[in-house]
């Protein structure tokens, strides 16, 4: 497997092909007080399957400049992306996504840590990304990865278009 930046056009049908989705019988439900918030882990039955848009976004932010993707035998089984921040000296990781067959193999913790290397470069203080409550097991892959919780935001998501009871949590891990 190798580790490469991505190029366009060329790479962007394995991109889009990509599996986005995830299943989870774990999420993290909010506990909100005037004053606070806590997370809390909860079970769900049945298991909750979500999967990340992309098609939307793909490009706005211009991500695609420093996105990298990972190569199995020819085809694309990972991706990330991610633009600098200057105002802030901030890395913002856009889009995480590694194919079913590879998961549990190191593939995005590799891609990850050619985001950090590149953040290291950049001069930026940290990386940083968005993810919902709900995605129970790519939290515990950031944790993993040294990333702490935050902040979070309880109007940010529209609840007609995402389930009910969705938060958007961010999660950052110095440089
Ligand atoms: C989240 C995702 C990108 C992780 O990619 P990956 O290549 O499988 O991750 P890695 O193999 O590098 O995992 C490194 C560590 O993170 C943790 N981890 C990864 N996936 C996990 C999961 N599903 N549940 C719990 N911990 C997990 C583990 O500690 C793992 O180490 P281990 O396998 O030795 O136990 C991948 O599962 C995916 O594409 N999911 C669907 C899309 C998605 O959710 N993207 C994230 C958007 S925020």
């Amino acid at each position: 497997m190798i580790i490469r930046p991505m190029r366009q056009p060329d790479d962007d049908e394995g991109v889009r092909a990509l599996d986005r989705s995830f299943t989870t019988d774990s999420i993290y439900r909010v506990i909100q007080t005037p004053l606070s918030f806590t997370l809390e882990q909860v079970r769900v039955h049945p298991a909750v399957t979500k999967e990340f848009p992309f098609d939307a976004d793909f490009g706005e932010r211009h991500e695609a400049e420093h996105a990298r993707v990972a190569e199995d035998g020819g085809s694309i089984v990972g991706f990330t992306a991610f633009t600098h921040e200057r105002w802030n000296r901030r890395t913002a990781v856009w889009h995480l996504y590694v194919s079913p067959s590879h998961r549990r193999q190191g593939v995005e913790s590799a891609l990850v840590k050619t985001v950090i290397e590149d953040a290291h470069s950049a001069r930026t203080r940290c990386v940083w990304l968005e993810t919902t409550s709900a995605a129970y097991p790519p939290i515990q892959f950031c944790r993993h990865l040294g990333f702490e919780l935050c902040g979070m935001d309880t109007s940010l998501y529209d609840p007609a278009v995402n389930s009910v009871g969705e938060t958007a949590l961010f999660l950052s891990r110095s440089i």
